[in-house]
């Protein structure tokens, strides 16, 4: 008898960060993979599964514009008690510290199926920052019966946490995901995007023929709404009128409450690139061809070192501390001179961005889901 495996997900980084677990589990004879997309994201998810050739099982349609938290909860929820009781998995596996990965975990817990996590162990110690990821990956931890930690400082962060169940070092899945796009696809330079299709203003491109210096920009989380987002955006406009010779390629985030704001400040700049979200092969091509990265998200925090890009983190805390300590990365917060004046430093500074390019990448060395694999074997046959 096949062992069941279910693997759900929601978003974009659980995509990209599932993608190479998945594809390893359907490639292993011992077990019958199914694939459930909640649909929390809808196109974000979709580029990805494509781009690594991955078809889901089901998919629950969740998604609302402007949805809250307790719509993703409790669609999730109830959608995942009927699925898990037809196939009956003997092991669910989340990821990270979406609603998704919480709603998932939770709805395999009232069914007493045990639960393999992905990227487990990652902490600020402040549970509304990031919000809900904080909690949310807490609130994990505490019913699961494999913890797949990504660093050893992860590892530590569970055993404080006073969790049950195994916790095993893995390294992080993205590496794995970045290898795979990195060696085995053609990388898309930014002048090769398919800017009729991608961009949206101002009407020329101005970074063609390598004139400019590309700050790589994206801002989605929630903490930053608000003022945090009105002064994130000053402070890049504030680089922009200090360095003629930079542009900025930011690729926006679906949901309107970040985009409008972005749009109403940056989008007649003529040296700022809005752009739709960039599938992943194309974003591994912006990483690329730019000179360094200003960003909230956690995974460019991970991806960024491997292609040696200095990452600037738009943040008050982290939960990446292992980038800060290697050097790959800086916390700068969001206020408009702080942001300012580290880009500044970069900008200028070529010792000081040679130190954080060249810095080693923390996170792990791409055989992150060949272990995850095996170690749910042995659980499960053990
Ligand atoms: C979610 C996760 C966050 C993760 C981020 C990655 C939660 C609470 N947050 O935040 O941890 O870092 O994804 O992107 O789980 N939308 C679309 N199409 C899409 C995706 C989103 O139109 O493919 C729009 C919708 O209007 C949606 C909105 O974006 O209502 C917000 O999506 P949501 O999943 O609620 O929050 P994210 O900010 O994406």
């Amino acid at each position: 008898m096949k062992l069941k495996i279910c693997i759900t997900l929601g978003t974009r980084p659980e995509a990209i960060k599932l993608a190479p677990v998945i594809q390893k589990f359907r490639n292993d004879p011992d077990f019958s993979t199914f694939v459930v997309l909640t649909g929390q994201h809808k196109e974000m998810v979709a580029q990805v599964m494509e781009i690594f050739n991955l078809s889901a099982d089901q998919n629950l349609e969740i998604m609302q514009p402007q949805q809250t938290l307790t719509d993703i909860t409790y669609l999730t929820l109830q959608g995942l008690e009927k699925i898990y009781q037809q196939i009956k998995p003997d092991l669910v596996i989340v990821q990270g510290d979406t609603t998704t990965a919480f709603a998932a975990s939770l709805a395999a817990f009232y069914q007493k199926i045990p639960i393999g996590h992905v990227e487990a162990g990652l902490r600020t110690d402040n549970i509304f920052n990031p919000y809900p990821e904080e909690a949310n990956r807490r609130l994990i931890s505490q019913i699961t019966q494999l913890h797949f930690a990504p660093t050893t400082l992860a590892v530590e962060n569970l055993q404080k946490s006073g969790v049950t169940g195994e916790i095993h070092l893995t390294g992080n899945t993205v590496i794995d995901a970045l290898l795979t796009v990195a060696n085995n696809e053609p990388i898309c330079e930014i002048p090769n995007l398919n800017w009729e299709e991608n961009r949206m203003y101002p009407p020329t491109l101005p970074c063609e023929g390598g004139k400019f210096r590309v700050l790589l920009t994206t801002i989605h989380r929630r903490e930053n709404w608000g003022q945090p987002l009105q002064d994130i955006l000053a402070g890049l406009k504030l680089i922009l009128d200090k360095f003629p010779d930079v542009a900025l390629l930011l690729p926006m985030h679906k949901n309107p409450t970040v985009r409008e704001p972005i749009i109403t400040h940056l989008g007649n700049h003529n040296r700022v690139f809005l752009t739709e979200p960039l599938d992943y092969i194309q974003l591994v091509g912006a990483i690329k061809k730019s000179y360094l990265l200003l960003t909230d998200s956690g995974g460019l925090q991970e991806e960024a070192p491997s292609l040696g890009k200095p990452v600037l983190v738009l943040r008050e805390n982290t939960e990446r501390p292992e980038a800060i300590t290697a050097g790959t990365a800086k916390l700068i917060g969001t206020k408009a001179y702080s942001i300012l004046n580290s880009a500044s430093e970069l900008l200028s500074d070529s010792q000081a961005y040679e130190k954080m390019a060249n810095a080693i990448n923390p996170f792990g060395d791409g055989t992150a889901a060949v272990k995850i694999v095996k170690i749910v074997k042995d659980y499960l046959k053990g």
